[in-house]
């Protein structure tokens, strides 16, 4: 088993910089589309066999130092009792909105062998093949909880905010629920076997740090705590590079960045005691080989302080990526790292 991915999660020196992208399985890559020209996207994430498959894809293609589990963080969601939908154009569609003290009341606990089996199934097929570290996730309580509120995706989250202020009672609530749900998802998960688990916030950036410290943090502090692992934690807020040191509260073994941030910068703002995990803008793999390799070397540069460095792009890749781009970047990222060490 190649550990460089979980050794740097741990802040151990590496003999080179380990790299996996975020999205990495997806529909950039021709062979993901095949099978994705077969099935819907839900039927994919519930059929272990091709979920399996397609966790597999980046790994063979790209080289990259970890593979992420095929799921989405919206499957807890449906186990909770809403009904869920990929639309071509929309993206994920979720009837009957979270509006009120009933809808709340009215979702379940997710129960992990009898609502996601598939999920425990496709991480036991893959660890009979990998050679590469696995990761499983979920998403975090406040960004489920704004795509249960919204419906969907959201420009303002004026729903989600509206019950957060008018309600912070029935907001908390909710948290509640979704945090125990999280950590007994990311409990099964662990459980069956994968090496780390990457928590999501992707929309913890709307947030004011007031805010994100009274209503997204302390839930995504008593998961990790709950969980109370030795594996590796990721933990992932997307937009919150002026919040640096609250992520670091969460208790995270590592804190992914995005790319509005130079990493040198996020590296002396979290001190010791955390690793880092990205921060190339996906767009970059739109460039030319010239300047992807520029932009990895800047990076990588920028981590040397860094207790634990794990190159990731600073949010998922772009489905109109071109792949020899992305194999690219993989190959700079451990060619660049093993000549400086
Ligand atoms: O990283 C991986 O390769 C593992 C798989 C993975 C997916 N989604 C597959 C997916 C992971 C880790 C996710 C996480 C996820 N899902 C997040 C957090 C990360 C982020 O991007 O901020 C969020 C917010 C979602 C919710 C979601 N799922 C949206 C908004 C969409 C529609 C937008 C889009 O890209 O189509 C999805 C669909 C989705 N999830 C796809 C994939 C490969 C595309 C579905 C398809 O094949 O048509």
């Amino acid at each position: 088993m190649n550990n460089t991915f979980i050794q740097a999660c741990r802040g151990q020196k590496t003999d080179y910089t380990p790299v996996w992208l975020m999205r990495q399985a997806g529909r950039y890559l021709p062979e993901y589309r095949k099978i994705r020209g077969k099935v819907d996207f839900l039927t994919l994430c519930k059929t272990p066999e091709l979920a399996a498959e397609v966790t597999m894809q980046p790994v063979d293609i790209l080289k990259v130092d970890a593979a992420i589990l095929f799921s989405d963080i919206l499957i807890p969601v449906e186990a909770m009792g809403m009904k869920l939908e990929f639309s071509e154009a929309k993206g994920p569609i979720i009837y009957s909105p979270v509006r009120d003290s009933v809808a709340v009341d009215r979702l379940r606990r997710l129960d992990p062998k009898a609502d996601v089996p598939f999920v425990v199934d496709a991480i036991k097929l893959l660890l009979k093949q990998l050679d590469v570290p696995l990761i499983g996730f979920s998403g975090a309580p406040f960004t489920l909880a704004t795509y249960m509120i919204e419906g969907g995706s959201s420009k303002n989250f004026v729903n989600s905010k509206s019950m957060m202020y008018q309600n912070p009672g029935l907001f908390h609530k909710l948290m509640e629920k979704l945090t125990l749900t999280v950590t007994d998802y990311l409990r099964a998960q662990i459980d069956a076997g994968v090496h780390a688990v990457q928590i999501f916030d992707s929309w913890a950036g709307v947030l004011s740090p007031y805010d994100f410290r009274t209503y997204a943090l302390p839930y995504v502090k008593q998961i990790i705590a709950g969980l109370a692992t030795k594996i590796p934690v990721i933990y992932f807020p997307l937009n919150t590079s002026a919040m640096l040191p609250l992520a670091k509260e969460s208790g995270a073994d590592v804190i992914g960045l995005d790319w509005r941030i130079e990493i040198a910068q996020a590296v002396e703002t979290l001190g010791h005691g955390v690793a880092v995990q990205g921060n190339l803008d996906p767009t970059i793999l739109f460039g030319s080989k010239e300047i992807i390799r520029e932009r990895v070397t800047n990076i990588l540069q920028g981590a040397v302080n860094a207790q634990g460095h794990i190159f990731n792009l600073g949010h998922g890749i772009l489905p109109e990526t071109p792949v020899d781009n992305a194999v690219a970047m993989v190959a700079a990222v451990h060619e660049m790292s093993l000549k400086n060490r």
